[in-house]
């Protein structure tokens, strides 16, 4: 009753900002994701009968009471009421990369723990459907179960008919069909990812507070809902033509909607300092110049930086020359979640 998984973060090119369901944790709206490999969670799920409660150890610390063990409990309900189990569980869980920092430690860990928990639980599942139980702990891990280029359904649209449907069916149901799956792997086109880390503390605004907020008081919630099923169409043409210039077009678009949304909601929500707009205007006057790249940014103040492999080392100049940029990280396309030995292999 024990394994180990292994999952990557990934980032959103089209972003995912608002809940249809906050029970079944349904996307307002699809999203589009690039795995990120170079950066991992390994995480260990161990269902002992002597435990009288979960217990959870993230980066070496022991975790026994507040929000993290919370959640990591209530997404371990729902694979013991699969199987029909009660057994509590120990969960070790490590990043190579720091966590809380909008870097999506959330994406990886829960695809990661969806993966452990359900091998160590006895259950063999599918890769769609580790993806939509990985999503009732985070809607982002849900793209991690696959490698490459991810797109994620809304779980009421199918694929690709985004704009041409009416709203139908409970959300039991539609949780059941809100899943990723991956539209080119990782192989397609060696992007990179170069995350500026702008400051080093936890978001102030998580993403389900943000998100929430977003639609209940945001005047551009539903625009930029309207938005998403046809910026995914862009953005899957672009990964499937490697056409950079049409991927950054879409890309930064999708991310200046989706906090420009943010920032209409009341009080409005600012994720960015003053380095992240720095990182703004410099990625832009280097394109501008020739260099191929663009930016995103998710739920804090961090800036992920995409190029080709060949423009890497220019691009990681431009970052290091920015003030303000306290840390540089690397990622390129990554592989889905899976089962490894322990720790350290896999
Ligand atoms: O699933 P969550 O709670 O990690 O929310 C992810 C939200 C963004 O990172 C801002 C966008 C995205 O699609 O990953």
């Amino acid at each position: 009753m024990k394994a180990f998984a292994l999952a990557h973060p990934n980032i959103a090119l089209v972003k995912y900002w608002g809940k249809r369901d906050l029970a079944y944790n349904l996307p307002g709206a699809g999203s589009l994701s690039l795995t990120l490999g170079g950066l991992s969670t390994r995480t260990c799920v161990e269902f002992d009968p002597a435990l009288r409660a979960d217990a959870l150890q993230l980066d070496g610390e022991r975790i026994t009471s507040g929000a993290k063990i919370e959640r990591v409990s209530e997404f371990l309900d729902l694979v013991r009421e699969r199987v029909g189990i009660s057994t509590r569980a120990r969960v070790t869980s490590e990043n190579d990369f720091p966590t809380g920092a909008g870097l999506a430690s959330s994406a990886s860990g829960f695809a990661a723990l969806a993966l452990a928990a359900t091998k160590a639980a006895g259950l063999e599942l599918s890769p769609t459907e580790l993806s939509i139980l990985a999503r009732r702990g985070s809607g982002s891990a849900a793209r991690s179960i696959f490698g490459g280029y991810v797109e994620m359904n809304d779980g009421v649209f199918p694929f690709g008919q985004g704009a041409n449907k009416s709203e139908t069916g409970s959300s039991k149901e539609a949780s059941e069909a809100a899943f990723a799956r991956q539209i080119q792997p990782a192989a397609h086109w060696d992007l990179r990812c170069i995350i500026a880390v702008t400051s080093a503390g936890e978001k102030d605004i998580g993403s389900t507070e943000g998100m929430v907020r977003t639609q209940r008081t945001s005047p551009y919630y539903k625009q930029w809902i309207e938005s998403v099923a046809p910026d995914i169409e862009r953005a899957a043409q672009a990964v499937a033509a490697r056409d950079f210039s049409a991927l950054a077009e879409v890309a930064e678009a999708s991310c200046l909607r989706m906090h420009a949304s943010a920032m209409g909601a009341e009080p409005g929500i600012i994720y960015w300092n003053a380095t992240t707009v720095a990182l703004i205007h410099a990625v832009r006057q280097a394109r501008a110049g020739g260099l191929p790249v663009f930016f995103t940014i998710d739920a804090g103040p961090q800036v992920k930086v995409f190029c080709p492999a060949e423009s890497r080392a220019e691009c990681r100049a431009l970052l290091e020359k920015t003030a303000g940029v306290r840390q540089i990280l690397e990622a390129h396309p990554g592989e889905g979640a899976r089962l490894c030995e322990d720790f350290t292999r896999g």
